[in-house]
């Protein structure tokens, strides 16, 4: 199957079955895809929080409108925006950069400069606003990886991230809840997976010129 047809075996899985593991390659597998995923210069602006506690799990879907999907998976990842971007993480990243490519000490500065100018010069919000987007393009990264191993996933947004921040202990991080996905095998009482898929047609969603 190619990537369009996993999209199309995909949907947003309301029901897992809850007795299914997930084989670790395959958890590792979708982490690393999150981990490759592109990002604006290459920030990587956010971290991915794996809960598999059933109890904290539990919690975490009441603090998510009670949705039985957020509680019952084989894992739930959240996704959470770094909020701690600033000289010294892009610092950091410029020094990562010319290790990794062997490039002499202070060879990417100019690069770090531009990049601390732009997203120092950001409000506090926007920079939120921008590192979230970043865990966005992860999530849909994730999201076609776990369907081409087969496995069900349902993304969220329908969660309280302040609360949830304060469940996982997130704020210490430096990190804010952003969005989430369950991921686990598909029950057979999911009423939906049987849905049709609802899209656009191609014409009304791209625009020639
Ligand atoms: C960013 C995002 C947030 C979503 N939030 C929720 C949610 O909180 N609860 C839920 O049941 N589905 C949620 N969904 C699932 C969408 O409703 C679903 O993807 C959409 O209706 C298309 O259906 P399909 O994914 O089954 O093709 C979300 C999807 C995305 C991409």
């Amino acid at each position: 199957m190619h990537t369009k047809n996993w999209l199309e075996w995909r949907y947003a899985t309301k029901k897992f079955d809850v007795s299914k593991e997930l084989a670790a390659a395959d958890l590792e597998y979708i982490l690393e895809t999150g981990n490759l995923a592109a990002t604006s210069y290459g920030l990587q602006p956010f971290q991915i929080v794996v809960v598999t506690d059933a109890a904290k799990k539990e919690v975490l879907m009441g603090k998510a409108y009670n949705q039985g999907h957020v509680g019952g998976n084989a894992a739930l990842f959240v996704l959470a925006a770094r909020t701690d971007v600033d000289a010294a993480y892009i610092a950091e990243y410029t020094s990562r950069i010319e290790t990794t490519r062997g490039l002499p000490a202070g060879s990417v500065d100019g690069y770090k400069d531009m990049m601390v100018g732009h997203l120092t010069s950001l409000t506090e919000a926007d920079r939120l606003v921008w590192a979230q987007k970043q865990a966005y393009i992860a999530l849909g990264t994730m999201m076609v990886a776990a369907a081409e191993k087969g496995v069900d996933n349902s993304p969220m947004e329908g969660f309280d991230s302040n609360a949830f921040d304060e469940v996982l202990g997130l704020k210490a991080l430096n990190l804010h809840a952003t969005v989430l996905l369950a991921v686990g095998y598909r029950s057979p009482e999911d009423a939906t997976q049987a849905y049709k898929k609802v899209r656009k047609d191609l014409k009304d969603i791209v625009v020639q010129m």
